[in-house]
């Protein structure tokens, strides 16, 4: 099996590599990511002499070069990661979002159409739902939810969504998709609320919550989200969305309090900051679908992932150290530039 992963630079799409040459140490791994500011080449250290693995620096939108690497590779299986991903960006420029995340899609996608495909799989997210009212905890959202998006991001990905269930149906191109809640764990960008808790704690520094911090997020810890992926892309039926999420609910304020107590700081440092626009307000996912077809569950509680994440970013300071500083950014071209 030969499988292109998209965005495997970035947090979920390099835990997935990860997973998957662990797992089927047998499968070749094409790592196809543009390395924008969200991709650090030096996570893929431990795997870049695996003779199973090969990254190739590309943007999804490059037409040519991603046919030229279809033409190379004979892909089996596409696991789509490639995205602009934070909400917050996508408010200060959506541009960038529909090129990426759409234009990008349809790319990939033409590619699989022109050269054929066993599976191409979207990964997608809870945030194309919209969402839940607070008071309302008996609701989720199910895979018969409508799209109802509030960011540029998750319009994007909605955007994506539906064009990936179209080429199913107009081309009859192989597709599944996975919509998942907030992931957490190693290799997470420091801007999101997670690792840039942690760290600006470790440097004493404020903790800035936006509005009163009540925002409900379900959180899965991100290798439970890399087996839901690896079972969908073999075991899941084409044409079909897979909602994957772990019924585990938490006020943006309660996380940043739990990361205070973990890391022996005090709850002074955090700060309530201007709301973000169109803040959505709870996310909750149902995922009785893929347990009842695929048999997946989450493995890792809450209380056991965070105290791993934590711990991951204590001791791997020389990940995070290089991003904060911007100095990861020469790192592609300090390794690559004269080869
Ligand atoms: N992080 C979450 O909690 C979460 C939850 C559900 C779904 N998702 C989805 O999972 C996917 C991965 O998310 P993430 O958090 O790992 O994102 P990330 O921002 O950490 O990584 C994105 C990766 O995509 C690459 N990339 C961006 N634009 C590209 C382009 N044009 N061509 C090639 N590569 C490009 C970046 O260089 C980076 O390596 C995204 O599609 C996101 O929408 C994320």
């Amino acid at each position: 099996m030969n499988i292109i992963v998209t965005g495997g630079a970035g947090f979920i799409g390099s835990n997935f590599i990860f997973h998957m040459l662990k797992e089927h140490p047998d499968y070749r791994i094409v790592c196809l990511d543009k390395l924008t500011y969200a991709g650090n080449l030096s996570t893929l250290q431990p795997v870049m002499d695996n003779p199973n693995f090969r990254f190739v620096k590309l943007d999804i939108c490059d037409r040519e070069g991603v046919y030229k690497l279809f033409e190379e590779e004979h892909p089996d299986m596409v696991v789509n990661f490639a995205a602009e991903s934070h909400v917050d960006r996508s408010i200060e420029n959506p541009e960038i979002f529909l090129n990426t995340n759409i234009i990008g899609t349809a790319t990939l996608m033409d590619a699989c159409r022109k050269y054929g495909i066993k599976r191409y799989h979207q990964v997608s997210t809870d945030e194309v739902y919209g969402d839940l009212p607070l008071d309302r905890p008996d609701l989720f959202f199910t895979e018969e939810t409508p799209i109802h998006t509030s960011s540029p991001y998750s319009s994007s990905k909605a955007g994506a969504d539906l064009l990936v269930l179209a080429y199913h149906r107009t081309y009859g191109l192989p597709v599944t998709i996975s919509r998942c809640s907030n992931n957490y764990g190693p290799y997470h960008f420091p801007e999101k609320l997670i690792p840039l808790m942690i760290i600006n704690c470790l440097h004493d520094k404020p903790l800035p919550v936006y509005g009163e911090g009540l925002n409900v997020r379900d959180w899965l810890y991100v290798e439970d989200h890399c087996r839901a992926i690896d079972l969908i892309i073999h075991n899941g039926r084409v044409g079909e969305v897979y909602n994957v999420g772990g019924h585990n609910e938490m006020k943006n304020i309660d996380i940043v309090k739990l990361i205070c107590k973990a890391l022996d700081k005090p709850e002074s440092l955090i700060t309530h900051v201007t709301d973000r626009k169109g803040h959505d307000m709870r996310y909750a996912i149902d995922p009785t679908k893929i347990h009842n077809e695929l048999g997946w569950l989450p493995e890792t509680k809450f209380a056991d992932g965070i105290k791993k994440t934590i711990q991951w970013y204590l001791d791997n300071e020389s990940w995070w150290q290089p991003i904060i500083s911007g100095e990861y950014q020469n790192y592609y071209e300090e390794m690559y530039g004269n080869r």
